[in-house]
């Protein structure tokens, strides 16, 4: 049975692709997920913020040693807040994209225009078959208007494409007033695959202490249902690949997002959860199903309910909405 599929202008050997997460960390980790079936690996990010204090504190480390003493160590950036430094990150994707046959997908997470997308060229260089670029952005700033919005990643796409020749990836956050729109904007301006959708871990409040709980919270299942309509609608639509993330947390939600369109699926929390030989299991249940069906490749049935393929493509609009809320059947309340 092939369960190859395309991402980025990549075989996969299984549509299963471990997303971001710390898991990766670890070379050993990375061939584990190989061994279990994963078509790709995404590497945990690297992030902007991370990138200029290790810079900074170079900097300030080269002008003490040549103009001064070393005495004022404590005003170095804090930059142990990351786990894993620059050099060793790189390092990480030299070694798995050496010993695995699965690609090394290389993560960047930053917003601004400057200072971080050089390192782009690195993560190619280190051996990456692609990057993959987290926008983590929340335009709190009311004089920003979505135009502005826009045009700050679609200009982070293009000055990464002009230094890398790897394919490139958007990890994406479905707060767009006009997401299809948008989507076709990035796939215009070179993005050869669309996340859908990086999740966003706001504060929380603890009201003893009146202060921000930031504990993360893994996902579920039902958090698959907002990338699943936009994986839906987009697929056909736009050129580019397209992957999901969000909420897998069995075969089911990855036969549901390829059954809308998605080229591939990928899993952090089920397997923070349950273990990388989880990614197996998925693997035989999605076997399983397709063998129930006849299907002997995932292209046969990849976008089989996308709304270009359904009969009534506005149950996937308004249509739906009106029906979800006509068919509610209210409990019988005690009183
Ligand atoms: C502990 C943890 C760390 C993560 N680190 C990153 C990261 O470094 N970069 C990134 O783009 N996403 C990161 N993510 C987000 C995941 O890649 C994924 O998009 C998100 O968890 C939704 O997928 P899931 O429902 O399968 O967990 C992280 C998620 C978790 C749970």
């Amino acid at each position: 049975m092939n369960l190859q599929t395309k991402y980025l202008g990549l075989e996969l050997k299984s549509p299963i692709v471990v997303s971001a997460n710390p898991l990766s960390e670890k070379v050993d980790n990375i061939l584990a997920m190989e061994e279990a079936g994963a078509g790709a690996v995404v590497m945990f990010s690297l992030f902007e913020e991370q990138i200029r204090r290790e810079e900074a504190a170079y900097e300030y480390i080269y002008q003490q040693s040549t103009y001064g003493s070393a005495e004022a160590q404590d005003y170095f950036p804090d930059i142990s807040d990351f786990h894993v430094g620059i050099d060793d990150y790189l390092r990480i994707i030299q070694e798995s994209s050496r010993q695995a046959r699965i690609p090394i997908i290389g993560s960047l997470n930053g917003i601004s225009r400057s200072g971080w997308i050089d390192y782009a060229k690195q993560i190619e260089a280190a051996g990456a078959s692609a990057l993959e670029i987290n926008i983590y952005y929340i335009p709190a700033n009311p004089q920003m208007d979505g135009v502005e919005v826009e045009e700050r990643y679609l200009d982070i796409v293009e000055l990464v494409k002009e230094v890398i020749q790897i394919p490139v990836a958007i990890k994406l956050n479905p707060y767009f007033s006009a997401l299809a729109n948008m989507a076709q904007k990035l796939d215009n301006a070179g993005a050869d695959g669309l996340v859908l959708f990086n999740r966003f871990y706001e504060p929380d409040f603890d009201i003893e202490t009146m202060s921000l709980s930031h504990a993360l919270e893994l996902s579920s299942p039902s958090e698959i249902r907002l990338p699943l309509l936009w994986l839906a609608i987009l697929h056909g639509r736009v050129g580019c690949s397209l992957a999901a993330s969000t909420g897998v947390s069995s075969s089911k939600e990855v036969i549901k997002y390829l059954l809308a369109g998605a080229d591939c699926a990928m899993t952090a929390s089920a397997i923070l959860k349950h273990g990388i030989p989880f990614i197996k299991h998925m693997i035989d249940e999605i076997k399983t199903w397709m063998a129930a069906r006849n299907f002997d490749s995932v292209d046969q049935w990849k976008g089989k309910m996308s709304q270009k393929h359904m009969k009534d493509p506005t149950l996937y609009e308004r249509a739906n909405y009106i029906k979800v809320l006509e068919e509610y059947s209210v409990p019988t309340l005690t009183k």
